[in-house]
């Protein structure tokens, strides 16, 4: 990588700050939606470590095991793409689902759309984790899902982002159940660089240790 190439980098990696946080705070909730439905979920999504050493911090080993964790976040991800949009220039002329499109034009890429074709994710607002278990993934189009956009530009940090999520949301989720009786269409999103929803997400945090001594 040239420096040139390097500081043009710095800033787009300051922005990934918000990414991820964007990211986790969709995850939490909508985990703690599908919680709702099914208690156990919250447990499956903090399991992951031996017994016995609950406390200690996860390590890079726990990570690898937390594949339904993974799942949840892949599929917030789906529905909330902290990138709601990006652009690109076409390099060459070609021709796209039947429409011709030059060389020179602006395309804008939304995976908040994209994301959502029932040929890809049927049912496509319901958040299930499961279309990312590997049995739903094998075959799938790699392109029906860009949260970290995909070829020469993709997201650099993409490996980064999911470690940093499972470890915010493991160490939250060991000890506290997450809920929220906010509804998704309160959220007043807005797509501008990054998701956010414009209200805030109000979640409550529930002691784990004391839940379970009732
Ligand atoms: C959930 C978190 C993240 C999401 C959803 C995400 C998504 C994306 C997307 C969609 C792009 C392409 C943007 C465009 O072409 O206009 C991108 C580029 C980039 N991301 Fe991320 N990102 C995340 C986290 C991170 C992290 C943690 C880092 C760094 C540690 C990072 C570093 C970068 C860099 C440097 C680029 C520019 C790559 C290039 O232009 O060659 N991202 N990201």
């Amino acid at each position: 990588m040239t420096s040139r190439l390097l500081i043009g980098r710095v800033p787009v990696t300051w922005a990934a700050r918000d990414q991820s946080e964007a990211a986790t705070s969709f995850a939490g909730p909508e985990g703690a939606h599908f919680k709702q439905r099914s208690r156990p979920v919250t447990s499956v999504m903090s399991r992951g470590r031996r017994r016995g050493e609950s406390d200690r911090p996860v390590a890079m080993e726990d990570l690898k095991n937390l594949r339904y964790l993974e799942a949840v976040i892949k599929e917030a991800l789906r529905l909330f793409p902290s990138v709601p949009f990006y652009a690109r220039t076409i390099c060459e002329d070609c021709t796209i689902r039947g429409f011709k499109v030059p060389k020179g034009v602006n395309v804008l890429i939304v995976p908040y759309a994209l994301h959502r074709d029932p040929e890809y994710f049927p049912e496509p607002e319901e958040f299930r984790p499961q279309r990312f278990f590997p049995e739903a993934t094998n075959g799938r189009n790699p392109y029906a899902y860009i949260p970290f956009s995909a070829g020469l530009r993709n997201c650099i940090g993409q490996r980064f982002a999911l470690m940093e999520e499972k470890v915010v949301l493991s160490t939250i989720l060991r000890n506290f159940w997450i809920e929220t009786n906010q509804k998704r269409d309160e959220l007043g999103l807005v797509g501008e660089l990054i998701l956010r929803p414009q209200e805030g997400i109000w979640i409550q945090l529930k002691d784990r240790r004391q839940f379970l001594s009732e």
